[in-house]
């Protein structure tokens, strides 16, 4: 193994690891997370798939009420308190068959704060998870501690709503993702002399797209920069508009594909949408997950549409989408 991949493997721990690894993530509040999270776990659990979802909502915790479970006695909390050793203990069994959970800290200072060496010490943990896929489901917002869980996945699913303020959160989000990656590529490619130098060639008081970064890197130094170019391309976001009434929410997605691509480089692959649905905060009042409660609705059948595509291979076929 290189350096790189060893190093990348730190933050990065499914280089090192046959665990398929998906992040839920996506910079707004209540869009969505939690319920995609919970849903995608059960599908694969559905299918036959040992799975086990965190709950990664530092100070937020509440996916154990998502996949109908009340609060756990153990959490996330007795792990990096060092109560617990081994992360396998913390699994808590839910109603569905191969779906396991290991819920998140309820208090908001002790994992709201988690240093960096706790939270590489729980990335590479998640290597000896005795689980085939690990669901990630994430907080809010754009703290270092949830980037660095998102880039810990080798799939990051991003989900959107249609609504300018979850839209503006999105290209936020896949922007501080870039430059969060950016900076642990730098580090390990030894680059930050080559980075500085392309930051330092913008005009004065003008923005510098991450597009532009890259191609002025390239510029610079063209093996550098072509290698810089395939680490960050090694990242895959999935896009998943979720509550869509109208053709026109589906097609947003395009946009935000399309600008991600121009303006950041970021190759996206939207992946499918989610139908608003009525029935949702029904279950969620019931505890009981819609996946389970309503299982021929229109919502579970996206839902698992979805998630065969992500388990498929390449998903370059999955570019655009239409309201079907
Ligand atoms: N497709 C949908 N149809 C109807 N309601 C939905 C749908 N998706 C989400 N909701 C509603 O949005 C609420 C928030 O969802 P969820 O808790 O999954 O969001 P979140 O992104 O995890 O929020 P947080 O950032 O607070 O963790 C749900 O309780 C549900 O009522
Ligand atoms: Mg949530």
């Amino acid at each position: 193994m290189d350096k790189i991949t060893e190093s990348l493997g730190q933050l990065n721990p499914h280089i090192l690891s046959d665990k398929k690894i998906w992040s839920v993530g996506g910079g707004k509040g209540g869009v969505g997370k939690s319920l995609m999270a919970a849903n995608t776990a059960i599908s694969l659990a559905q299918k036959g798939h040992k799975v086990v979802a965190i709950d990664l909502d530092l100070g937020g915790a509440n996916l154990h009420t998502c996949l109908g479970v009340g609060v756990p006695s153990k959490t996330l909390s007795d792990y990096i308190t060092g109560k617990i050793l081994d992360l396998n203990e913390l699994v808590v069994p839910t109603p569905i068959p191969n779906l396991g959970l290991i819920s998140g800290a309820q208090d908001e200072l002790g994992m709201a704060n988690l240093r960096n060496m706790q939270k590489n010490k729980l990335l590479a943990a998640l290597n000896k998870l005795n689980a085939e896929y690990i669901i990630l489901d994430l907080g809010a917002g754009t703290t270092h501690n949830t980037l660095d869980f998102f880039i810990a996945a080798n799939k990051g699913l991003l989900v959107v709503l249609p609504e300018p303020t979850s839209i503006e959160n999105t290209y936020r989000f896949i922007k501080s993702v870039f430059f969060r990656r950016l900076k642990v590529i730098e580090d390990f490619l030894e680059i930050q002399p080559l980075i500085q130098q392309a930051m330092n060639s913008r005009p004065q008081g003008q923005m510098f797209l991450p597009s532009d970064l890259v191609k002025k890197v390239t510029e610079l130094n063209p093996a550098l920069g072509q290698k810089l170019q395939t680490e960050i391309s090694k990242f895959k976001f999935y896009l998943i508009m979720n509550q869509v009434r109208t053709p026109q929410d589906v097609e947003i997605g395009n946009s935000i594909k399309n600008v991600a691509k121009k303006y950041f480089g970021v190759d996206i692959y939207y992946i499918g949408h989610l139908e608003y649905d009525a029935s949702v905060w029904q279950s969620i009042k019931r505890r009981k997950p819609v996946t389970i409660e309503y299982p021929n609705s229109p919502l579970v059948i996206s839902f698992k549409k979805i998630v065969a595509k992500l388990m498929d291979g390449p998903m370059e076929n999955y570019g655009n989408q239409k309201l079907l």
